[in-house]
């Protein structure tokens, strides 16, 4: 009996179970890797990370470059060491079940005497996807969390890291976790019209936001799965139009399909509802606004739940995405006819509808029914993988280019070609240089035309948006672009002038 108690507590206490609302989950594989660190710390959440030595079995890599410093301002000791690689180096596991796992990546620039992480510029992939292309913190000096969902299909996982030239890669922590089947569904929605949508487990998805919408933030040591869920204040479009509501978690109730699994009980006892106007009719939206790549499509996850009304049938309101029509008249207490029920549903938004970014809005149905309100409990963004299955930017991992920006690059070449005429009637320039041009101030009042020419490849091609220069660096940069570039160079009139030109530089 002692026995038996014993082997009990040790598996209530081991940090792979997770046992909020009745719902435990044990993943199958959970590596974690607490990336440069010499010591086991504890991390807040009650996880245990590997250290560097404890992981090396993972990493392939030739360098051993780790860092540290004693303290930052960050939320987790996990960001107080790192691996710096300067070539390209990748982690490799061997997973134990097939299905949908989370990759993290959690990066923190911190200050060292290796190399400047704040403007370390690399590309992260997997065998499938592209992650993160020529990726860098921006001069920030904040941890940065990368959250990723891959439905894994080969027992053989690998995380590859690849600095740009001269740059450096680095890494602070990385979970590669087991998730739930339940957690992704091959069913959504799609937008304008709304339909059924099929196939969502052919994608991979990098998760971009997670809000509790009026609530607090949810750390992973609350959460059943370990994610991050932060208030939704700074997203609203006008604070001053959405108020909070909130009940106990314990009033919370999960139907058949769905468990603190799919969100903890946190994210549905608090919600924004439309706060009180001087007006006689209330009618307007409540606005979230995000950030979005009109590259990618989106998956857009909605959480409900009725904490507000007083009786059923009391409460009919209207859901858009990006001004679309999602959902029209939703009664959240027809469901299971009660209150308080958790509910969520999954809409794809295409590309085509991501111009702007994203604007979620929820706002009163327009006609005399029940009490004029609108809820919103929570809210998951997940970025889908393009055609070429990248999660950023615009190439696959086998150098695969998405179709829509191939035009866009005969234009870069066409613009190419100016430049390098502009190369050749420097180079004429160059042959009638006046005899005492190295007494001149400068060189640049002749070589100005051809400065002007490469200029107008990298800036005037708007229509690029975010990617211009993305794909700037990465053409001119990493050598499987670079023979991507040549390929098609070789076929592009520019290809005549090319050799010519940097053939007479050399002399
Ligand atoms: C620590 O970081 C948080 C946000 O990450 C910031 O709000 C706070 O001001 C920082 N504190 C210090 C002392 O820098
Ligand atoms: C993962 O993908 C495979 C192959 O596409 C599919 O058969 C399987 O059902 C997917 N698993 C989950 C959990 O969606
Ligand atoms: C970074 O390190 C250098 C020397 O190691 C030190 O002079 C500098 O103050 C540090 N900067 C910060 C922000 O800690
Ligand atoms: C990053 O910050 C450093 C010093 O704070 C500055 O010299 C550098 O120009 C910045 N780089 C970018 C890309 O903003
Ligand atoms: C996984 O990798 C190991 C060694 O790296 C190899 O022997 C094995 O065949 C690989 N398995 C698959 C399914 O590719
Ligand atoms: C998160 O968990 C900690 C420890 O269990 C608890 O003290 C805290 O109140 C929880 N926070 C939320 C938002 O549930
Ligand atoms: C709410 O937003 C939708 C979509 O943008 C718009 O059509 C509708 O008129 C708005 N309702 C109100 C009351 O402003």
């Amino acid at each position: 009996m002692a026995i038996l108690l014993v082997l009990l507590s040790a598996l209530l206490s081991s940090p792979g179970i997770v046992s909020a609302g009745g719902n435990a989950f044990r993943p199958a594989d959970e590596f974690l890797v607490n990336c440069g660190a010499r010591n086991l710390d504890s991390i807040p959440d009650g996880r245990i990370f590997k250290t560097d030595k404890d992981a090396q079995g993972y990493l392939q890599t030739k360098q051993d470059i780790l860092v540290s410093i004693p303290s930052a301002n960050v939320s987790s000791p996990l960001y107080l060491s790192a691996r710096i690689f300067k070539e390209d180096a990748t982690y490799a596991f061997t997973l134990k079940s097939a299905g949908w796992h989370w990759v993290r990546l959690h990066f923190f620039p911190m200050n060292n005497t290796e190399f400047d992480l704040r403007t370390a510029t690399f590309s992260v992939s997997t065998d499938k996807y592209a992650l993160l292309h020529n990726f860098n913190m921006n001069n920030i000096t904040q941890a940065v969390l990368k959250e990723y969902l891959i439905n894994m299909t080969d027992p053989n996982f690998s995380i590859h890291f690849i600095p740009l030239k001269n740059s450096a890669a680095f890494i602070n922590a990385i979970e590669v976790v087991s998730a739930p089947d339940i957690l992704i569904s091959d069913q959504a929605t799609s937008l304008f019209p709304v339909n059924s949508f099929a196939g969502l487990n052919n994608f991979g998805y990098e998760v971009v936001y997670r809000l509790n919408m009026g609530g607090p933030l949810i750390t992973s040591e609350n959460d059943t799965l370990w994610r991050r869920w932060v208030p939704d204040k700074p997203y609203l479009k006008h604070e001053s139009m959405a108020k909070s509501a909130s009940v106990p978690t314990s009033s919370i109730k999960y139907g058949p399909g769905i468990s603190s699994l799919i969100a903890p009980a946190t994210v549905y006892a608090s919600a924004e509802q439309m706060a009180d106007s001087e007006t006689r009719i209330q009618n307007f939206n409540i606005t979230w606004n995000f950030v979005a790549d009109a590259t990618f499509s989106y998956v857009v996850r909605l959480h409900f739940c009725d904490i507000v009304s007083k009786s059923l049938n009391d409460l009919y309101f209207n859901v858009y995405l990006n001004g679309k029509m999602a959902i029209s008249g939703l009664d959240l207490s027809s469901i299971k006819d009660e209150l308080a029920v958790a509910y969520f549903k999954d809409f794809v938004v295409d590309a085509s509808l991501m111009s702007d970014g994203l604007a979620v809005e929820v706002g009163p149905m327009g006609d005399e029914t029940g009490t004029r309100n609108a809820i919103l409990n929570g809210l998951e963004v997940f970025k889908m993988s393009s055609r070429v299955n990248s999660l950023d930017g615009v190439f696959g991992v086998d150098g695969k280019m998405l179709e829509s920006h191939k035009a866009v690059v005969y234009v870069g070449f066409g613009l190419m070609f100016g430049a390098f005429v502009g190369l050749g009637a420097m180079l004429l320039k160059w042959h009638k240089r006046p005899q005492d041009w190295q007494k001149r101030d400068s060189f640049s009042s002749w070589l100005l035309p051809v400065h002007a020419g490469d200029h107008s490849f990298m800036t005037s091609k708007t229509s690029l948006g975010s990617h211009k220069t993305n794909f700037y660096s990465s053409a001119l940069g990493k050598a499987e672009d670079e023979s991507k570039l040549s390929a098609a160079l070789a076929d592009s009139p520019a290809a005549v002038a090319a050799p010519d030109a940097f053939f007479h530089l050399r002399h």
